[in-house]
């Protein structure tokens, strides 16, 4: 089954069963890899992009709901240049093994699209939907505290 969409700006077509998981099309037909496959199951936000501007589990979106929608992931984020979470994250040195980041980072710009200045409640509560094995939580609250204090 075709599926088109747009991806980071530019129109896609993709040939796979509709029930395909958004993740996998990503990953293994567009070559987008910075989304990451952790948990499968809605539970740990590592595959997450925007779809519409909203931040999306793409491990539990088939393809053919994001037919003529708008997809953004890691590798679309910031045109062109850093965007300022990822000057932030930079920054604050965030990353540990770095596995969860592209989804903490697309949750974190979420966030700030539809709300620039998050107190710090406001930013833990909105993250909670990410896991990170390594325990980066609290530099990644400095991080998205530093981008709003920056821009
Ligand atoms: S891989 Fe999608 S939420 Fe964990
Ligand atoms: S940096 Fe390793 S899982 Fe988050």
């Amino acid at each position: 089954m075709a599926v088109d969409f747009r991806v980071n700006g530019r129109p896609v077509r993709v040939d796979v069963p509709g029930s395909t998981r958004l993740l996998w099309v990503l990953r293994e037909h567009l070559k987008l890899t910075g989304t990451k496959y952790g948990c499968g199951a809605a539970q740990c936000g590592a595959c997450m992009v925007h779809i519409d501007g909203e931040p999306t589990f793409s491990c539990q979106t088939p393809v053919e709901a994001v037919r003529g929608r708008s997809v953004t992931t890691i590798e679309g984020l910031s045109q062109p240049g850093l965007h300022p979470l990822q000057r932030a994250w930079l920054a604050e040195h965030v990353p540990q093994c770095g596995y969860c980041q592209s989804g903490q980072i697309m949750n974190a710009a979420a966030l700030l699209a539809k709300n620039p200045r998050p107190t710090r409640t406001e930013i833990i509560e909105h993250m909670s939907a990410n896991i990170c094995r390594c325990g980066t939580y609290q530099r990644i609250v400095r991080a998205i505290e530093r981008a709003v204090r920056e821009g």
